[in-house]
């Protein structure tokens, strides 16, 4: 048997593959400098990023909450989507039955012209807006204003020579957002406005859930690849042992991936690569996709 991380033994494969699965998660987004959720760049100010979206602390603290959104909609407009993105939009386009599961909320993979039947953004988006008010059903698609709104402007600032934003120093004092400050629901007129992204605590939109089942249940699979994801929230993470459980060889691709506490999960069969996502994806898919132009797009069929 080929060893894990043999390039050649995994082209051969993924020629003979056809339904093919993604599980992407903050890492396919960190080479376009956009900070994970776990480890080194999990922290914003001094909170622990995970700990800022749940309800709770909307409710606490809605101004906090949102300045922190505001900050990652506002970097995340400013980044470009890297190389890895453009990787699997191209596989997309190449092959109908690759299916695209993303956690990440960051519009990067819309942007890397990824087809959207074949994209499935399991948290939602930074760049759409609902109601915090459960019983409302507003929702804004798109919107890309930045700032949000005037009380978030010091989110949005763009410090000269890379200097760090006073926002992110936690001794730097940021004046308090009122709930005054922040836009209120334009059809109930009760709720305040909020990111359109799943919180912890929340459930996943029930709709797209299906459409993800029947999809993985009409076919087995051959391959899955998990890229730039610790797998540690659920339902998202569930979904390897499914796509295991449907035939899927899982294909890890994530710089940790072949440390040794980490060798556990790699079944015979399976690969693991523990490399950048944006470096080594195109390569990996080369003999589908093809090699980039010299503007680094790939051709679009
Ligand atoms: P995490 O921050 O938990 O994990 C990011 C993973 O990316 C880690 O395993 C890193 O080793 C890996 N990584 C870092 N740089 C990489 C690179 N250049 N190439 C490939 N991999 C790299 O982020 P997620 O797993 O996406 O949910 O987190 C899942 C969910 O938890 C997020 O969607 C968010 C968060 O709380 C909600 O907000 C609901």
């Amino acid at each position: 048997m080929a060893a894990h991380n043999d390039v050649e033994a995994f082209h051969q494969a993924l020629r003979s593959s056809r339904r093919i699965l993604a599980l992407c998660g903050a890492g396919l987004s960190a080479s376009s400098g956009l900070p994970t959720f776990r480890g080194a760049g999990g922290y914003w100010r001094n909170y622990d990023a995970t700990s800022l979206a749940t309800v709770r602390a909307f409710r606490t603290d809605p101004g906090m909450v949102w300045l922190f959104y505001a900050y990652r909609r506002h970097l995340a407009l400013k980044a470009e989507p890297n190389p890895g993105h453009r990787a699997l939009a191209a596989l997309a386009r190449r092959n109908l039955d690759f299916m695209c599961l993303t956690q990440n909320v960051d519009n990067l993979s819309p942007r890397a012209q990824h087809p959207s039947s074949q994209l499935k953004c399991l948290h939602g988006s930074l760049y759409d807006i609902k109601c915090s008010n459960e019983s409302c059903d507003w929702i804004q698609r798109g919107n890309f204003d930045d700032p949000f709104c005037a009380a978030l402007a010091p989110a949005s600032v763009d410090m000269p020579n890379g200097e760090p934003l006073p926002l992110l120093d936690p001794y730097h004092r940021v004046k308090h957002i009122t709930e005054d400050e922040l836009p209120k629901c334009p059809k109930c007129h009760r709720g305040l406005q909020r990111p359109g992204v799943v919180w912890f605590g929340e459930d996943l939109d029930s709709a797209m859930m299906m459409d993800i089942s029947a999809w993985m249940n009409a076919e087995p699979l051959d391959l899955m690849f998990v890229i730039g994801t610790s797998a540690q929230v659920y339902p998202a993470a569930g979904y390897i042992d499914k796509a295991r459980k449907r035939g899927a060889r899982i294909v890890t691709i994530n710089p940790e991936a072949e440390d040794e506490a980490e060798m556990f999960k790699v079944n015979p069969g399976d690969f693991a690569f523990g490399k950048d996502a944006a470096e080594y994806l195109p390569l990996l898919l080369e003999p589908i996709i093809g090699k980039p132009n010299a503007d680094g797009e790939f051709e679009m069929s």
